[in-house]
């Protein structure tokens, strides 16, 4: 049904139509008649969501913070899962992992090889010169953020200490492109530019995604992209960018036994960093810091 000019905005200002979506749907029909891939209101989140989904990303970058204060060799994966089910409990929060698609942890804890989708284990012991990717998700009030770091465990070689950099780097940079009017290929260029450009490969086929109503909505966040092309940003837009690099070859598989681990083919080292991003009117905000 098409909506009236005086109705009430669908984004749920409470504004009128035509002071509030009228002229961006205007824009937005022209773009597509273009072929420019425009997103659906859906994927527009209103005022009162964002004030949600800065909450749960308040509540996911302190129980990062927690367990960046207590990660430390000799400690156990399934110890870092524990920390963070307990915390997230205690502040009102649930571990979004828990029973997502049957995963059994509260937490992702991905050591050296594994790529993404570490089950915490009390027989995986961090040991000196490890390198992990602890992911975090909160659900919060019935909102959603997602974000992850990487941490060295005691001394770690150079070779993986400038991975676990770079990879960061190629997030801070793909960051800087999140505008309103931009494109989801600007983002997949200066990632894959940037990791490249260091002899590293970023995974095409695994990427971030839409977050904030639920734990993964469109659109697909591609690591690899060219400027201008893909999904146009609009303000209102919450996803994750989460490039995963690996030092070798961007081959994977994944763990035949518990159908989610997912490693490096030839068994190099990978890394990966996430931040649950927001498009604004002017510019973007990192809702995980
Ligand atoms: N947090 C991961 C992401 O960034 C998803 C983990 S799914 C789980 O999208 F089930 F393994 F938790
Ligand atoms: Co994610
Ligand atoms: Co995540």
């Amino acid at each position: 049904m098409k909506i009236g000019r005086n109705d009430p905005c669908w984004c749920g200002s409470g504004k009128k139509y035509k002071a509030c979506h009228a002229e961006f749907d205007e824009k937005l029909a022209q773009m597509k008649a273009k072929k420019i891939i425009v997103p659906s209101h859906k994927l527009i989140k209103t005022r009162q969501q964002l004030e949600g989904i800065r909450k749960a990303g308040k509540l996911n970058t302190e129980i990062l913070d927690m367990v960046a204060a207590h990660i430390r060799e000799g400690m156990s994966t399934d110890e870092i899962n524990t920390l963070v089910h307990e915390y997230t409990i205690a502040h009102g929060g649930i571990p979004a992992p828990l029973n997502y698609c049957g995963f059994p942890k509260s937490v992702c804890t991905s050591v050296n090889d594994v790529i993404c989708h570490g089950i915490p284990d009390e027989n995986e012991i961090l040991k000196n010169g490890d390198i992990i990717n602890v992911d975090v998700t909160t659900i919060l009030d019935g909102y959603y953020a997602d974000a992850s770091r990487m941490f060295c465990i005691g001394e770690v070689s150079e070779n993986a200490k400038k991975l676990v950099d770079v990879t960061k780097e190629s997030l801070d940079l793909a960051f800087k492109e999140v505008r309103p009017w931009g494109f989801l290929g600007d983002i997949g260029e200066v990632i894959s530019k940037h990791i490249y450009a260091h002899g590293y490969t970023v995974l095409h086929d695994i990427g971030g995604h839409g977050v904030g109503n639920d734990f993964h909505e469109d659109p697909y966040v591609c690591h690899i992209g060219r400027r201008g092309t893909g999904m146009l940003l609009v303000p209102g837009m919450v996803f994750t960018i989460e490039p995963m690099v690996n030092e070798g070859k961007e081959d994977f598989y994944q763990d035949a036994d518990n159908g989610w681990t997912i490693y490096t083919e030839d068994g190099s080292l990978s890394a990966q960093w996430e931040y649950t991003v927001a498009v604004t009117e002017d510019g973007a905000e990192i809702i995980t810091h």
